[in-house]
């Protein structure tokens, strides 16, 4: 049986960016699969966090990911902290997880920081939950970005290493990397991945933009004078160039070449309205649906709650395996 697991952190105020990167995919993937997708709150608080805006961005991120097209009829969404069965599979799995596996992490390496005291332990033991999420549900398939596989790896290695140790009870799942992962940056600096952090409201399209705001900040985007190049070499040292070609790329579900091979050569000024008009076209029925779904929190905990109540339904008979294979006294 394949069945696919993801989780991403929740986020607040969602742009473009988000939802061209993890999201799309989750929605892509129902069709294939038997998918669960999780808001990971556990992860997020293993960095600074602000208490008080948890909660609103875990709705947030759900409602982006059902206005983008999860059907929560057929596909599991749930908040990570309502099935405890995470947290539980994670410290036993710390138990099977090496300091000198984490030690190699990448990720946090980039995110440790600077403070005297050292990142949070949890910041540290962050991949060993992020194995246990995927490893309650057996997942077969885990989409996510090309930053992640270090991760995916390491929830192989901990899932044959129990499996070594306590007999066969884990599956180690395979990781399926975004076919083309856009990397979505910002519209006033092609340099710098679009935030929600940016000051610049005009840096990125909110999933609350208007159509006419939608419109307007493609057509003020910074570009440089010359035409598109005819090929994706020719965006060398074009950012801005690259990005929003990137992003009519990802909007319309074809290749960078395919744009260049109907755009090479032309200016944008015939390029940037055709922009708009996609992005508008592609995006509209979104912000629609997220701006509707967001304002209806209680709609939005309803289907948390009960994505929760099947994925806790799945996670913990896994963990009592996992419990007993370890010779938990029943
Ligand atoms: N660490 C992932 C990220 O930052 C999020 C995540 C948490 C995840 N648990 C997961 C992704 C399980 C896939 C499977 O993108």
């Amino acid at each position: 049986m394949n069945r696919v697991f993801s989780g991403i952190q929740p986020t607040g105020n969602l742009h473009l960016g988000n939802y061209l990167g993890a999201i799309r995919q989750w929605v892509a993937m129902q069709a294939d699969f038997e998918c669960i997708y999780c808001i990971v709150d556990l992860h997020a608080i293993t960095l600074q966090h602000d208490p008080k805006a948890l909660a609103g961005a875990t709705r947030d991120m759900a409602a982006a990911i059902l206005a983008a097209g999860v059907d929560p009829a057929k596909t599991i969404l749930f908040h990570q902290s309502a099935v405890t069965a995470h947290a539980e599979l994670a410290w036993t799995l710390m138990s099977v997880a090496r300091t000198g596996w984490l030690d190699r992490m990448i990720q946090f390496k980039e995110k440790r920081g600077k403070d005297s005291e050292g990142p949070s332990v949890g910041l540290y033991t962050y991949p060993v939950l992020q194995a246990a999420d995927i490893l309650a549900y057996r997942a077969t398939h885990v989409p996510v970005g090309e930053d992640q596989k270090q991760h995916l790896e390491l929830a192989r290695d901990i899932a044959v290493k129990f499996n070594a140790a306590y007999g066969e009870v884990l599956t180690p799942p395979l990781p399926v990397i975004g076919r083309e992962a856009a990397r979505i940056m910002s519209l006033r600096d092609g340099t710098a991945k679009m935030s929600k952090s940016d000051p610049s409201a005009a840096s990125r399209i909110d999933l609350t933009d208007d159509a006419a705001t939608i419109a307007q900040k493609i057509k003020r985007a910074k570009t440089d004078a010359p035409p598109l190049p005819d090929t994706a070499a020719g965006f060398d040292g074009r950012p801005e160039a690259r990005n929003l070609v990137g992003i009519y790329a990802a909007l319309a579900e074809t290749s960078v070449d395919a744009v260049l091979a109907d755009w090479g050569g032309k200016g944008f000024g015939a390029f940037k309205p055709a922009l708009a008009d996609l992005t508008v076209t592609r995006l509209e029925p979104i912000v629609d649906a997220y701006v509707r779904l967001r304002a209806d929190p209680g709609h939005l905990d309803t289907v948390l709650r009960d994505g929760a109540a099947r994925a806790g339904a799945i996670a913990l008979p896994l963990l009592r395996e996992v419990y007993a294979a370890v010779g938990f006294l029943r």
